[in-house]
């Protein structure tokens, strides 16, 4: 292709990938960036339960490498609860997101703390201490969700 129209091409892509995002409402923004978040997370989460539980070989590295990122990750979703993202895409959050914030963050801080435990036992290296941690970890998910997140 010719240069000329190479660049012409591209601006037209580019056009059309930024129309893209603002043909899509912020709330809806906003509910997939959560989501992808949360995806992640589970991603992670997953990839250290296998190891745990010895469906897959422990490797020291690869499992302190998903914890360090499920660390990071957790500080991430909050940005998509902000006002106006009650609705706006299919989504399981409850309403009481955002009618008891406060108890909502705390279970996020919970879990932010957990998972920062859960890094530092892996740096470690210590099976017993990961489990342990591990296991707490989990169970921060979980109590959001019981709490936050229907089914
Ligand atoms: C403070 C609350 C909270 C914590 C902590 C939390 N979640 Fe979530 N999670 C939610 C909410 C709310 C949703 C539903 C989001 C939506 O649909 O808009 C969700 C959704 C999800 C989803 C489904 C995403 C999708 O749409 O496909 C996964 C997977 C997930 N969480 C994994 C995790 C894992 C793993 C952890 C722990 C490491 C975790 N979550 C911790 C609140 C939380």
């Amino acid at each position: 292709m010719h240069r000329k129209y190479k660049i012409i091409a591209a601006t037209a892509l580019l056009a059309s990938l930024s129309f893209g995002a603002y043909a899509q409402s912020a709330a809806e923004r906003a509910i997939q960036y959560r989501q992808g978040v949360m995806r992640a997370q589970g991603w992670h989460l997953g990839n250290m339960a296998a190891q745990v539980r010895g469906d897959k070989p422990y490797n020291k590295d690869d499992f302190a490498r998903s914890a360090t990122f499920l660390s990071q990750l957790l500080q991430m979703p909050w940005d998509g609860y902000g006002p106006g993202t009650e609705a706006g895409a299919p989504t399981k959050a409850k309403a009481d997101i955002w009618l008891d914030t406060g108890k909502f963050k705390s279970a996020g801080d919970d879990a932010g703390k957990a998972a920062a435990a859960l890094a530092q036992a892996a740096a470690s290296g210590n099976m017993d201490q990961i489990k342990v941690a591990f296991g707490a970890t989990a169970k921060t998910c979980k109590t959001c969700h019981d709490d936050f997140k229907s089914k």
